[in-house]
């Protein structure tokens, strides 16, 4: 994948350059406006200090959440600036606003090492409709783009992709870091290759396994799609959740790695429960056998054992998805077990943003994973091989 060849910071001359960076600090932030997890800051300082040691006037320009238009308290970048720098124990200076007169005064006044970050890009709607206006207001603060935003590399937005068209483009150590990773697993894996998929729906992730099916050893579903496996196999799936439009779509993708040889691997038993709560009435049934007034909200205990087994005599593991209602703990040890057999393998391991990687997390695994993507879309995007478009707007080597 040409994605792998991109210039990166190094390959440009940044010293006393005013570099604009576009990282992606959509965090999650609790009520009182505290950061509840700063993975994602955290992900992106081997760039910002580089650029900071390197005598650089870093403008970092984000997105938080899906505010309207115009500035909003509650979507400002300000507790994200105040995280950096803490975490860079230096000061972040934070712009009023993003290509007003407060941003470009405070970026034109930046001395070399020092950082400012702009206000929340989306609070002016030309960002996600990527005006050329727009990106080019942006870029006359700066002399060099720097992309760091691989979480938003899949939008193609003025911040994310438009500055490319005014500015020399690059991209920094989390987005290199995130496809060299990716794109080793998916073009040059070291076998056996595992890939688990998990989550509600099939639909989310028919491009992830039409694009994986072809690469990988061993195929592991799990999670609410594996009911729409069952329907195509003829089981019966009580109340489970069931996409009826995708159900021959099962059944060529089951077809599909038959003919391929590849093991995919369905759930061989389930924990069930009478209704959609923690606290239902519940219990562990073949797959075969669930009843008709029972939904599937985990995988069963010889489930675990199977998937665990495939997943210890990988060499490279990817995962993406829940392997049940992990959101409540009584439906949670599918998921959990499965983290703990991906950290414990041995292998190259990749986690895929979202509820997974929250689950190596919580467990404390979350060191023995080799990466854990910052992207949620844009990891998933980039498993069903698409290009992404803040990617490719970079200089080539
Ligand atoms: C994400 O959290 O997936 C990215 O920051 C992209 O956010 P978006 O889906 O609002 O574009």
């Amino acid at each position: 994948m040409s994605m792998i060849n991109k210039k990166t910071i190094e390959d440009i001359d940044v010293k006393g350059k005013k570099v604009i960076v576009r990282v992606d600090f959509n965090v999650p932030l609790d009520e009182n406006k505290k950061i509840t997890d700063d993975k994602r800051i955290v992900g992106a300082l081997p760039t910002i200090k580089y650029l900071v040691d390197k005598g650089a006037k870093t403008i970092l320009v984000s997105h938080l959440g899906r505010p309207k238009e115009g500035f909003e308290e509650k979507y400002s970048m300000k507790p994200t600036a105040d995280r950096l720098g803490e975490l860079l124990g230096k000061e972040v200076v934070m712009a009023k606003d993003v290509i007003g007169e407060d941003a470009k005064a405070k970026a034109a006044a930046l001395k070399d090492g020092e950082v400012l970050m702009l206000e929340n890009v989306r609070f002016h709607k030309e960002e996600t409709k990527n005006n050329p206006d727009f990106a080019k207001e942006l870029a006359s603060m700066a002399e060099i783009y720097v992309n760091d935003a691989f979480g938003t590399a899949h939008r193609a937005h003025a911040s994310t992709a438009g500055l490319a068209d005014y500015l020399p483009a690059v991209c920094g150590y989390l987005i290199k870091k995130e496809i060299e990773f990716m794109g080793k697993a998916l073009s040059n894996p070291e076998r056996p290759f595992v890939a688990i998929l998990g989550g509600a729906k099939v639909s989310d992730k028919i491009g992830v396994i039409e694009n994986l099916i072809d690469k990988v050893d061993t195929l592991i579903i799990g999670g609410g799609m594996a009911y729409t496996f069952f329907k195509a196999m003829g089981n019966g799936i009580g109340t489970s959740i069931l996409e009826a439009d995708k159900v021959d779509l099962a059944k060529s993708l089951m077809e599909k790695a038959q003919a391929k040889g590849i093991k995919l691997l369905l759930p061989v038993d389930n924990k069930i429960g009478k209704d959609f709560s923690n606290d239902t009435e519940a219990k562990i049934v073949p797959s075969t056998e669930i009843p008709d007034d029972y939904m599937g909200m985990d995988i069963g205990t010889k489930t675990i054992e199977l998937y665990s087994q495939a997943i210890k005599s990988a060499k490279t593991v990817i995962w993406n998805g829940p392997m049940g209602v992990f959101e409540f703990p009584n439906f949670a040890t599918g998921t959990k077990e499965v983290a703990r057999a991906v950290a414990e393998s041995g292998a190259i391991s990749i986690v895929g943003g979202g509820d997974s990687a929250a689950a190596v997390e919580q467990l404390g695994f979350a060191d023995k994973i080799t990466h854990i993507s910052t992207g949620g879309g844009a990891s998933l995007e980039y498993l069903e091989g698409k290009v992404l478009p803040g990617i490719d707007v970079l200089m080539n080597k």
